[in-house]
């Protein structure tokens, strides 16, 4: 209906005076669907000014207060859920159900946010001089944990209400002030999210959602002087970022190439059932998605059947019928799956089902001897497409998954938890899962990418301690 959502600036729903707009397209129907203000440098140039003077004040906010607030954001926001619901199935495809599902998930993790950053916030250090070599009992040091300042945010497009959140709860629980820039697909959801911070009653200027084309706002935002902090999520984007920023702390999380390295004596449907949930659930359009499969070469064949076989009952079509499969997120997002699937067709690989596509809508694929000369086999579709490499030993598995620029996580199955410790230690990932599919949550569990997968560490305590710093007091006796 011709209207443009409002970006929120200053405790207000503003219009920019760019008189732009930025057009969101529906992935699975491929129209226009929404329309988002394209705002301008300067109006990024308003919003560091608010976040800077309302951080002050809000630092000084006591603790309690701060996770009080929180938390009615968290309720209110469960509360809402509807309207974000349905703009993360209209603007990004997720199925029906996930979108809620992200949607509790979201308010949960403001809510534990908020119990976390009391505790660990709350708590200081008291150390004693006369520990340190030389020294007499006369020095104490107090320590405690001030907040950074302003924190830009950066979601991406495949979790914009949660991703956001959890850089937007650890930020404000510290003491810091929120800037805010949601992804274009993902916009709308973001700004009914922020609407709920909005209703919870923070202070003017302490959260500000702004939105705009990166090309226009993207380097203007990361490489502005008020920003002491970014938290982003996404692609490689993330590595041109982190180039360009000042001295602050980074939090990036920018992909992965997740194996899934199954032994002799795995429980193959266990294996199966992960490797549906791991690599085609969102359609694959996950970071920890499962994006190879490294099987020993004597159980390949069995599980290869067992996938088929579940491959086979997964449905596609609307997220509005919580399809399991549904459109990825743009048409050049499929173009570039596409790519590597007619790759390893022309090398060779074995199509366990038939490609099909229509508009942005994939079919579930799952490729199997594929070698390391494909392309499939290193690059991240980010997609409904799973490759099966047959491996004869577990070195070969390790070396593929190592030799990855990424390193976010990686899983093993086998029923030999001394095996799966030692591939653990010897997979180049930050997190792997024994017997289960890779993921971020529970959301408090520590959550990091090693190699260009990403530098820092999130999950709930981790984030907390990212946006802080350490003060110290020194009181010297006499
Ligand atoms: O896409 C990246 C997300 O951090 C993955 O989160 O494991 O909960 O799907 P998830």
């Amino acid at each position: 209906d011709g209207e443009v959502y409002k970006y929120y600036a200053d405790g207000e729903w503003k219009t920019s005076s760019s008189g732009k707009s930025v057009a969101i397209i529906n992935p699975a129907t491929r129209k226009p669907q929404y329309k988002v203000q394209a705002c301008t440098q300067e109006e990024v140039n308003a919003v560091m000014e608010m976040a800077k003077s309302a951080q002050k004040s809000w630092a000084k906010t006591p603790l309690w207060k701060r996770a009080e607030l929180l938390h009615k954001a968290a309720a209110i926001l469960k509360d809402n859920k509807a309207p974000m619901a349905e703009s993360l199935v209209k603007e990004i495809a997720k199925p029906a159900k996930d979108s809620v599902t992200e949607v509790v998930r979201s308010g949960d993790l403001i809510s534990y946010c908020a119990e976390e950053g009391v505790r660990i916030l709350g708590e200081g250090k008291f150390l004693l001089s006369d520990s340190f070599p030389g020294n007499d009992r006369t020095k104490y040091c107090l320590t405690s944990k001030i907040p950074l300042g302003v924190v830009l945010a950066i979601p991406p497009f495949n979790y914009p209400v949660n991703l956001a959140v959890s850089k937007i709860a650890p930020a404000l629980i510290a003491g810091n002030s929120l800037v805010l820039k949601p992804p274009t697909q993902g916009a709308v959801s973001c700004l009914h999210m922020v609407h709920c911070f909005h209703l919870a009653g923070f202070p003017k200027g302490l959260i500000s959602c702004i939105t705009g084309k990166g090309s226009e706002i993207g380097d203007f935002l990361t490489m502005h002087p008020a920003v002491n902090c970014i938290s982003f999520t996404g692609g490689d984007t993330g590595i041109s970022i982190s180039k360009k920023a000042g001295m602050i702390p980074l939090q990036m999380e920018l992909g992965g190439k997740d194996a899934c390295i199954v032994l002799e004596d795995a429980d193959l449907d266990l294996v199966a059932s992960n490797i549906i949930k791991g690599g085609f659930s969102y359609s694959g359009q996950r970071c920890t998605a499962v994006k190879v499969v490294l099987v020993m070469e004597s159980v390949a064949d069995e599980l290869v059947e067992k996938v088929k076989a579940k491959v086979a009952k997964l449905t596609v079509g609307p997220p509005e019928d919580n399809s399991d499969i549904t459109a990825v997120v743009s048409e050049s997002s499929a173009n570039f799956i596409e790519g590597l699937v007619m790759d390893a067709k022309e090398k060779g690989a074995t199509f366990c089902q038939e490609y099909k596509r229509e508009g942005n809508l994939i079919w579930p694929l799952l490729l199997d001897n594929v070698r390391p000369d494909m392309r499939i086999a290193w690059e991240e579709p980010f997609g409904p497409v799973v490759p099966v490499l047959r491996i004869s030993s577990v070195e070969e598995g390790i070396n593929h998954c190592n030799a990855s620029n990424f390193g976010l996580q990686g899983c093993v199955f086998t029923k030999d938890i001394n095996k799966a410790i030692l591939i653990s230690d010897a997979m180049e990932t930050g997190t792997v899962q024994i017997n289960s599919a890779p993921a971020r949550g529970p959301d408090h569990f520590p959550f990091q990418g090693l190699k260009d997968s990403g530098i820092g560490s999130q999950g709930v305590t981790n984030s907390i301690n990212l946006m802080t710093k350490v003060k110290t007091t020194v009181i010297n006796l006499p």
